[in-house]
């Protein structure tokens, strides 16, 4: 068995039901078919960015020096402090978190130094909201600190401002030596403010390759250098991605996950009607994993006004006590991509007491594990039956080589599902009039001072 495996029974006839308009032909997707078709042409789109370089993800789990540089940083650097904090947003944010609440112990930083094997505490600073930052900056120890600021472009106003305001803190609490001592950045190998100032002041930077985006960039110094400063063992999860790499450039397509996952999800949205694609993993330690894919399908899909899915992160079991009425009842709209996960190292049985009671009996002599996992089988069976479409990742264990595997997964199939939508998926063009504007109203230089709406008290109540 794979450590990822992808089960798609539930978006097909006859499992779904026979009617053409609600559950796929799987004849489609065999040789010569039309949905194989549709991957040939997306599988030719990857191979061909990754000839050009333009996919620099791919090759990201082949890149031992880089991986190399990562781990002498995190093993000497990184084992000064007691506390990092990843300074970043988006793409430079999210992967990370995905990997350390994937892998590291749930209360990791209320856990003893002896508990967490000496490595650091680990703190995400994502937002420019003033709560969150102060409220972290009050508790850190600023003498046992490192700050890793994280930007590819290296001038996103978010992660600068907060920057801003750590350098500040340092200097004041530490002197200049303090400041250059306590940071660390991952940014472009040439371009930007980061990467100015990190050759200005000696500030240590790693680098992100050019042909690596945001949204791409888990499995470069960005998510890796967070994850080995904990502990985490990164070699698995390049390893787990190349493997998963490799299955992803398959040419048949019923043994192509990433083939498979992207066709069946664009024939949901524009074939079943399905637009609204939910990601719900049963676990907590992928809540993260589901926010990084809804940045990365979002955002790279997100680009037509009339085509392209609307991703949505959710939570077995308990978004059961909150979408679930929807996804059985609601529009049908929406396919569900479940993740399972396999073994657990901590089952926990649930005691057999209180046979008087029906409701707590039945319970008894069952795992808390078994109890998650059949709530799944369930859910997903209900869908079924009422003819709603999903799709199950089967995760055989959650580990740091499983989760490369993931990673490198959900990003090929956003690049095959872009070809299937004839977009872009590297580039976010619809973000930058934000920038601008934010820029202009702050006075940047060069940036004109935008016009804007009135605010208009007529409508305001
Ligand atoms: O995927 C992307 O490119 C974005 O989400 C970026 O990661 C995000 O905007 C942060 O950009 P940067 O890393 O340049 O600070």
């Amino acid at each position: 068995m794979s450590p990822v495996s992808l089960n798609y029974g539930n978006l097909l006839q006859p499992r779904l039901g026979s009617d053409a308009a609600k559950a796929l032909d799987p004849e489609r997707l065999a040789p010569g078919g039309e949905l194989d078709a549709r991957f040939q042409a997306a599988l030719e789109r990857v191979r061909e960015g990754r000839r050009s370089g333009e996919l620099g993800f791919l090759d990201l789990p082949d890149d031992q020096r880089l991986a190399r540089q990562v781990q002498e940083v995190a093993d000497s650097f990184g084992q000064w402090f007691h506390t990092l904090v990843v300074v970043g947003i988006g793409g430079s944010s999210l992967g990370g978190r995905a990997i350390a609440e994937a892998l590291l112990d749930r209360h990791w930083n209320e856990a003893s130094d002896e508990a967490r094997d000496h490595f650091p505490r680990l703190h995400f600073l994502e937002n420019a909201d003033p709560d969150s930052t102060a409220a972290l900056l009050r508790q850190v120890d600023l003498r046992g600190a490192l700050f890793n600021v994280v930007s590819k472009s290296g001038g996103t106003a978010e992660t600068m401002a907060q920057y801003l305001i750590i350098e500040d803190r340092l200097r004041e609490a530490l002197g200049d030596e303090g400041v250059r001592g306590h940071l660390l950045f991952t940014t472009d190998p040439e371009r930007g403010a980061l990467r100015r100032l990190a050759l200005e002041r000696e500030i240590p930077a790693l680098p992100v390759p050019q042909n690596v985006g945001g949204r791409f960039s888990v499995l470069s110094p960005v998510g890796l250098l967070p994850a080995a400063t904990t502990g985490v063992d990164v070699g698995e999860l390049l390893a787990g991605a190349a493997e998963m790499r490799a299955r992803c450039l398959r040419d048949d397509l019923r043994r192509n996950p990433a083939g498979l996952l992207s066709v069946l999800l664009h024939a949901a949205d524009t074939e079943l009607d399905c637009p609204v694609h939910v990601f719900m993993p049963y676990s907590d330690r992928l809540r993260a994993l589901a926010l990084w894919f809804q940045q990365l399908w979002g955002e790279s899909l997100g680009k037509a006004p009339t085509a392209g899915p609307t991703p949505l992160a959710a939570l077995g079991a308990v978004d059961q006590h909150s979408l679930l009425q929807l996804l059985m009842e609601g529009p049908r709209d929406k396919v569900v991509i479940f993740v399972r996960v396999g073994r657990r190292d901590e089952p926990l049985e649930l005691p057999a007491t209180h046979a008087e009671h029906p409701e707590l009996a039945y319970l008894g002599g069952h795992t808390l594990d078994e109890l998650l996992d059949t709530e799944l089988r369930a859910t997903t069976e209900a869908l079924r039956r009422r003819g709603r479409p999903s799709l199950t990742l089967q995760v055989e264990r959650l580990d740091a080589r499983s989760l490369g595997g993931l990673f490198m997964l959900l990003q090929v199939t956003t690049v095959m599902a872009g070809a299937h939508y004839g977009v872009d998926p590297l580039n976010q063009p619809g973000v930058e009039l934000g920038k601008v504007l934010t820029s202009g109203l702050l006075g940047r230089e060069g940036v004109e001072p935008p016009e804007m709406a009135a605010d208009d008290e007529k409508w305001t109540v």
